[in-house]
């Protein structure tokens, strides 16, 4: 973990802190995309541990996540509710499982309405959720469906453990992979394999297809980002630009959705500098 970061704070991903700041921001405005009433707990928490008096290094990597929060905070809002929606589609239209790999803070079991039965599992390492549950409980949280937590790393064995928790192969699932972003090409490619032979046909599977040359040029832009070392995106992470040929050769169907149509259906204009679309991807 980089220097600039509390030791408390250790292994919970500063970019899951500044999704978190985003869905607190978002949540304030009037018009909101959607509504997180837990981000802002997570965000005091963290907050508190950054600024705590005696180290102007956290302090300033604090600073940091906040400018990299204003940089990201147009596109990454509209991901957030990007992301909400197709949960509830895949839901409606039969998955009931959801699988959130990479949940960070994220509290979708929490905050949304989900009107079938469902069974959310959340895969993060074992830090985010060392953080992530006490905030919950504090809050006395109440989740809306099943929730099970999965504290594991993407890399390795993280799907041994979903059978025990009560996941099903023969149910229809709705994977939520934004984390394939964050993960190196071979890494990412693994971890669709596996999730693919734990798909049931019906299944969903949701992610960004985004340049990452454009993420890296906005990650540049941000004074002091090197203190932010999980902030960069390098160009051979992901499933890189074939994803939608790699994942047809695997079963699925696959659909990319353009992000500024998508923003535009949102009542918001395309953010400036995305190059960017979802990809939509049914199995069978
Ligand atoms: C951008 S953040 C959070 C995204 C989250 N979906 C949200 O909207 O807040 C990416 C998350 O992926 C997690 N992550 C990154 N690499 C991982 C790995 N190898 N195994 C498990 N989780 C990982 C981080 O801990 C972080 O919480």
């Amino acid at each position: 973990m980089a220097d600039g970061v509390p030791e408390s704070l250790a292994g919970v991903g500063t970019t899951a802190i500044g999704v978190a700041l985003i869905r607190a921001r978002e949540t304030d405005r009037d018009d909101r995309l959607y509504e997180d009433p837990y981000a802002q707990a997570f965000v005091d928490v963290a907050e508190r541990e950054f600024l705590d008096p005696g180290s102007p290094e956290h302090a300033a990597t604090w600073a940091t996540v906040r400018q990299l929060v204003d940089a990201f905070y147009e596109a990454r809002t509209i991901g957030v509710r990007i992301t909400d929606d197709l949960l509830q589609d895949a839901v409606a239209a039969g998955c009931r499982q959801v699988v959130d790999l990479g949940a960070g803070l994220d509290t979708h079991a929490f905050r949304l309405d989900w009107p079938h039965p469902v069974h959310l599992f959340e895969v993060d390492l074992p830090a985010m959720f060392a953080f992530k549950e006490p905030v919950l409980r504090e809050l006395g949280a109440v989740a809306r469906c099943a929730r099970s937590t999965v504290p594991a790393d993407l890399r390795e064995d993280w799907s041994g453990a979903l059978p025990g928790l009560g996941f099903r192969e023969t149910v229809p699932t709705a994977w939520e992979a934004a984390v394939l972003g964050f993960l190196a090409r071979a890494d990412a490619q693994r971890l669709v394999t596996v999730l693919t032979e734990l798909s049931a046909p019906g299944s969903r599977l949701t992610c960004p297809q985004m340049s990452a040359a454009a993420v890296a040029d906005t990650v540049r832009s941000v004074r002091g980002v090197e203190r932010v070392r999980d902030a960069a995106t390098p160009a051979e992470r992901g499933l890189g630009p074939d994803a939608p040929k790699w994942l047809r050769a695997l079963g699925w169907r696959t659909e990319v959705r353009d992000f500024g149509e998508l923003a535009r259906s949102y009542g918001r204009p395309q953010p400036d500098g995305v190059d960017a679309g979802v990809i939509v991807a049914t199995l069978g």
